[in-house]
């Protein structure tokens, strides 16, 4: 699919792409930072992927999705954006793609973590250890719709809410990393790698 065509159809149908504030930071992170090793946990139809790249010419990107028909669409749009020379799609769960990623020593200079939530927590010593030092990582959703402010979580979302909870507190606890949560749409957490 184009770009235009996923974001014409997310007007009828709602669909989890990245939504305009946070793209815009995305991007401006990217550009600010001449980076050129993306990773990106959680590719969906390829909206976000292809928009990083678009913003970033010289980077490449690695995107990990488990759903089949997702990854086959988003193969289709990096095709659709003449993108798929730098793009590698792992079709598997994300914390399988990252522990192989570790053991293959690769290494990214911006990580956005955008897949299932309530994972997030399980992924931090991994993306810790692909992110170089001065990279950058970015998780989506740390409001999770408002949740996460709520007193009384419904239960169907606690475990998510305290997983999310722990993922926040992971990153910023950690001493390697400087960073911050915006409150826009549904918060982005920012965080730089600084040893
Ligand atoms: C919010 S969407 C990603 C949206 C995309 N980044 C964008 O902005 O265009 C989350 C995606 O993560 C995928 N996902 C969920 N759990 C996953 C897991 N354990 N491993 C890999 N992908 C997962 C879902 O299938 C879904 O396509």
């Amino acid at each position: 699919m184009k770009l235009n065509q996923i974001k014409q159809l997310s007007k009828t149908k709602y669909l989890p792409i990245i939504r305009p504030e946070s793209q815009k930071i995305v991007c401006q992170i990217l550009q600010a930072g001449n980076v050129k090793r993306i990773l990106e946990i959680g590719t969906f139809y390829g909206y976000s992927g292809s928009v990083m790249l678009l913003s970033s010419p010289n980077a490449h990107l690695i995107t990990i999705e488990k759903d089949a028909q997702n990854a086959e669409i988003a193969m289709q749009t990096f095709v659709d954006e003449k993108l798929v020379d730098r793009v590698r799609l792992i079709q598997e769960d994300a914390l399988v793609a990252l522990e192989k990623l570790v053991l293959q020593g690769e290494k990214f200079d911006f990580i956005f973590l955008d897949g299932a939530k309530g994972q997030y927590y399980k992924y931090f010593a991994y993306i810790k250890s692909l992110l170089e030092v001065g990279g950058t990582l970015v998780a989506d959703d740390v409001d999770f719709h408002g949740y996460m402010i709520q007193n009384q979580v419904k239960h169907k979302h606690r475990t998510i809410v305290n997983n999310l909870k722990k993922f926040i507190k992971l990153v910023t606890d950690d001493e390697s990393f400087e960073s911050k949560i915006l409150n826009i749409e549904d918060g982005l957490l920012i965080a730089r790698k600084t040893k």
